[in-house]
This record gives C-alpha cells, sequence and structure tokens, in this order.
C-alpha cells in the first residue's frame, strides 16, 4: 500500500451563492493509489475536484502537492504541478481527430508542425499503459467509452502525475470498464496517483482508498481492504440501505403484453427496431439489457403510442393495440416511466400536483362535472410526497425545480398509481441515488408480485440482474438473444452488449 502524500487537501470550502457545494473538506491522496471519491449525486464531488484542477477556486481551505503548499488560479497552475483532470462532460472538438484533440490539450501554438513528434510521444505513451487508439480517427467517429481514453491521452500526454477521472465508467459496458481499471493499475504501478469519481460500489471496490462525501462535507476515508460496499453505502447515504432488492419467486401468469415482429423507425426515418418479438406474463419482469441509443427508446414509444408502429403488432391483455394513441394507451392502464424524465415524463412549468395527474385528468377521480377537483388533486400529491419521500417545500412548487431523484419519484408515483396491468420502464434508475434506486427497485417488484407485467430497459445490468425474470440483450434494435435470469452472467451480458456472440471467443485488446 503507498504511503508518500501526494496531494492534501485541508479544509477546502466552496459556495456556489447559498450553496456550500464542499464544506471544510480535508483529505489526502498517496503516490501510486487508486484514490475514490464516492457520494451521492449532489454530494460535491465535481465540485471539489474542479477545485483541486484549478477550474473552480476555492473560498477557504489549502492545498498542497508534496507536502508543498500551492494555489491554483487556472487549469493551466493545476496542470503544471501535474494535475490532469478527465471531466464529466467531455470537452472534446468533436470535428478534429485524436491526436490532433491530444496536441490541442497543450495551449502550444504552431501545433500542426508538432504532430510528428506528438505522434510519436503519444504512441510510447499508449505502449507503456496498453491504450490502444486510433490516432487518426475523427472524435465524431469514436463511441463514447473511445472518446474517454482521448481525454485520458490528452491528460497523460501533458505530463499529468496524479489524474483525476469524474465518473469515467458511467459510460462504458463492463468490459470497458474492466480495460480502463486494468489500465489504471498499470499508471499506478508506474507512479502516477489517481483521484477516481464514483458512485458505482462495484468499482470502488477496487480502490486503494475510499473518501466519502455527502453533502458537500467528508464522512470518512477509508481503507477499501477494510471496507465493506454495505458500509460504504451507509457512509454515503447516512443510513443502511440493502443492496439486494427482495425478490420472491413467482410463477409467470398469464401472457400481458405479446409483441410480434415489430419495427419502428427513429426520428430520421431509419429503421430502430428492427423485427423484435416478446411476450411478457403476469407476475414476470422482462429486463432488456443495452448501451442507450440501441431502438429502447423507440421500442418503449411504439409500445406506448407515442411513435408509430411501422410492422407487426402489439397485444395487451389479449386485444390488438398496434397503434392506439398514447392516450387510449393510459387509459387501458399502461404505465410508462420514460427514459427522458423532462421531455417526456413532466412538464418543467407545472407544480407538483399537476404532473402527478398528467393524462388523468378525466379520472373520476380528479374531475368533478368535467372541472378538476383541486382538492383530490392536492391529496393525491401530499400522499405522494409522503409515500415517496419528495423533498419538495410544497406540491405546488414547479416539476423544473426539482432535482432529477425527486422529479423521477413523481413519474413513478403517478404511473405506478395509473397503471393497471402493464408497466414499461426505460432506464427508471438513471441518476439516481442508492436510496432512490432501492426504492425503484422495491416499486417494480411490488408491481411484479402484484400480476403485473413489467418491461425494464436500463443500461446499470445491477438492475437488470437484480430485478428480471428473463433477460434480452438489444444491440441495434435486435435483440441478441432472450436468456432466462440464472443462466447468463454479467461478462456474458456485457460481451452480448458489445455486439458480441456468446461462445465465441474474444480476443482481449489489452495484455
Ligand atoms: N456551477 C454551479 N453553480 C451552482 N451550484 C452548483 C454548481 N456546480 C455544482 N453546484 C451545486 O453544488 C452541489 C454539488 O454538486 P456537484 O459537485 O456537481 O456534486 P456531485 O459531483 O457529487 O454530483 C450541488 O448542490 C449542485 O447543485
Ligand atoms: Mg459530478
Amino acid at each position: 500500500m503507498p504511503t508518500t502524500e501526494h496531494l492534501r487537501v485541508e479544509r477546502l470550502t466552496k459556495r456556489f451563492g447559498e450553496v456550500t457545494a464542499v464544506d471544510s473538506a480535508s483529505f489526502d491522496v498517496r503516490r501510486g493509489e487508486v484514490h475514490c471519491l464516492l457520494g451521492e449525486n449532489g454530494a460535491g464531488k465535481s465540485t471539489l475536484s474542479e477545485c483541486l484542477y484549478g477550474f473552480y477556486r476555492p473560498d477557504s481551505g489549502r492545498l498542497f502537492v508534496d507536502g508543498h503548499p500551492v494555489a491554483f488560479s487556472s487549469p493551466r497552475d493545476a496542470i503544471a504541478h501535474g494535475i490532469g483532470m478527465v471531466h464529466q462532460h467531455f470537452v472534446l472538438v468533436t470535428p478534429l481527430s485524436v491526436i490532433e484533440n491530444v496536441v490541442l490539450g497543450t495551449h502550444k501554438s504552431g501545433w500542426s508542425a508538432n504532430l510528428t513528434e506528438a505522434r510519436q510521444r503519444l504512441a510510447e505513451i499508449c505502449d507503456r499503459y496498453g491504450i490502444q487508439t486510433d490516432f487518426n480517427a475523427k472524435i465524431w467517429q469514436l463511441s463514447v467509452g473511445e472518446q474517454q481514453w482521448v481525454e485520458i491521452l490528452k491528460a497523460l500526454y501533458i505530463g499529468a502525475e496524479l489524474l483525476i477521472l469524474d465518473e469515467p465508467t458511467a459510460v462504458l459496458t463492463p468490459q470497458e470498464s474492466e480495460r480502463l481499471f486494468r489500465i489504471i493499475r498499470r499508471m499506478t504501478d508506474d507512479g502516477l496517483s489517481v483521484i477516481l469519481i464514483s458512485h458505482k460500489l462495484n468499482e470502488v471496490m477496487q480502490s486503494d482508498r475510499v473518501t466519502v462525501l455527502r453533502k458537500g462535507k467528508i464522512v470518512g476515508t477509508v481503507n477499501t481492504e477494510e471496507t465493506t460496499k454495505s458500509d460504504l453505502v451507509k457512509m454515503m447515504v447516512g443510513r443502511s440501505v440493502s443492496l439486494k432488492a427482495e425478490r420472491r419467486e413467482l410463477s409467470a401468469g398469464k401472457p400481458v403484453l405479446e409483441v410480434k415482429d415489430l419495427a419502428v423507425n427513429n426520428d430520421r426515418g431509419l429503421r430502430a427496431v428492427n423485427g423484435l418479438t416478446f411476450q411478457i406474463r403476469a407476475n414476470e419482469i422482462l429486463g432488456i439489457a443495452g448501451v442507450a441509443g440501441n431502438g429502447q427508446k423507440e421500442l418503449f414509444e411504439a409500445l406506448v403510442g407515442a411513435r408509430k408502429v411501422e410492422q407487426g403488432s402489439v397485444h395487451l391483455n389479449g386485444a390488438n393495440v398496434t397503434n392506439l394513441s398514447p392516450k387510449s394507451m393510459i387509459d387501458i392502464g399502461i404505465g410508462y416511466i420514460p427514459d427522458d424524465r423532462y421531455r417526456a415524463g413532466l412538464v418543467g412549468e407545472f407544480d407538483i400536483e399537476e404532473n402527478l395527474i398528467l393524462g388523468l385528468q378525466e379520472r373520476a377521480e380528479f374531475s368533478r362535472h368535467k372541472l378538476l377537483d383541486v382538492k383530490r388533486m392536492a391529496k393525491f400529491a401530499q400522499e405522494a410526497i409522503n409515500q415517496f419521500g419528495i423533498v419538495t417545500p410544497s406540491s405546488k412548487a414547479r416539476a423544473n425545480t426539482l432535482s432529477g431523484g425527486n422529479a423521477q419519484k413523481i413519474i413513478l408515483a403517478r404511473e405506478l398509481w395509473s397503471s393497471k396491468s402493464c408497466l414499461l420502464a426505460n432506464q427508471p434508475t438513471r441518476g439516481l441515488d442508492v436510496g432512490v434506486i432501492e426504492y425503484v427497485h422495491k416499486m417494480l417488484l411490488e408491481k411484479r408480485s402484484d400480476g403485473f407485467a413489467v418491461l425494464l430497459a436500463s443500461e446499470e445490468l445491477d438492475d437488470i440482474l437484480a430485478l428480471s425474470d428473463r433477460i434480452a440483450v438489444i444491440v441495434k434494435g435486435e435483440f441478441m438473444g432472450i436468456f432466462d435470469a440464472g443462466s447468463v452472467s454479467l461478462a456474458d451480458l456485457g460481451l452480448l452488449m458489445a455486439g458480441q456472440k456468446l461462445g465465441t471467443s474474444v480476443a482481449l485488446e489489452v495484455e
């Protein structure tokens, strides 16, 4: 275990107006270690690291590099002290090539002349850490995962000795993230230090030490070897959270949702869903694993009548519902949790009460003599707020003032309440905190117990594995297969998601 101090942070505070994003944080990073910053959304991880990178100036506090006090007034200062950062949202120039982006990052003028030299240095770096990338590829041609390598290369190229990675694996398949970890280990073996920001416990457990942040404050730093996932969650959330959803064995009932040879186009008129056939029975969750953008959105929209079915059919409880209007779908009791909360699930300008009955205005519960029953609405809203633990000053708060988790809870409350036999959930846990994810899992399982057919698409394989009875893997609008949940591993799913058929051998790109 490394022991030499590389970076030390003392009582660092950063405020944005009223919000204290980082509150008197102290911790240190040792040379050659992988140090995780763990915390829920909004805990202050990005803000803290942007302070270490000179992007934000802390309101107070001190920084030391190798024991010497430093003050950064821009990233350039941080870079001069060997600190590099890969941001949560990349800052690459998409029409330019990999090599051009790397060289641009050095801020030197006349960069076109240095391209040959740059190419050579970059090749050395890639070789040293086992990174593979095509230097001439244009950024727009790369997957998000590949773009991340370019960001990492940029930081290494400018000589970073301490690399800050902000949620690097949010966009990666399990194999890609495994590969990232192998390369991170090569870096630390080589004496580099890495600060890894993450909220994924499996990854955090691969680090040397973990510093946990909650609401801007540091809860503590622990040696990873000496801790457990549930201890970390407790530190992160402030209470115990069950990581494993209670999933009862249930035998599936009658078919509820039957989809045959479904084809759907995307907004550009190209096939996004291509000949999908599946059935979901009562008491059953069908999980769709896949990287977003492989037709999930179009599939769900077609199933709820918001996008035209070009070919094939959809039956609900035996009735043909192909190309019914969204309103008819709501009326017959299909619940839908869309992946894009603000565009598809909520009206930002409406308050919580109004959003909770969106599409349900005409239901007997809420209308009196064709007018909205405002008392009933307020009561329903209050119940939802209590039951789902929605954090808001009042039920009259507008939806666009809520955090992602709270916005998601409103959609959940509405759709769980209004659906009757079928629930469609696309990326229901995206961007949510562990505590809320636990709740979403519980709710989906409850519907399953109640005899619902549930379709769940998620990029988070933890969701899929925790909840599904059967698992389909979607790639480019087609299923790579539908499997019984017990019969596929996490690694299998990762391969399938990358478009690899099981049983074929895979050449590892590293080592
Ligand atoms: N540029 C900013 N202006 C105002 N508030 C901000 C800004 N950046 C972050 N915050 C707030 O600071 C807190 C911490 O955010 P952030 O550092 O992004 O957390 P994390 O990376 O852990 O999700 C949040 O309450 C967030 O809303
Ligand atoms: Mg962040």
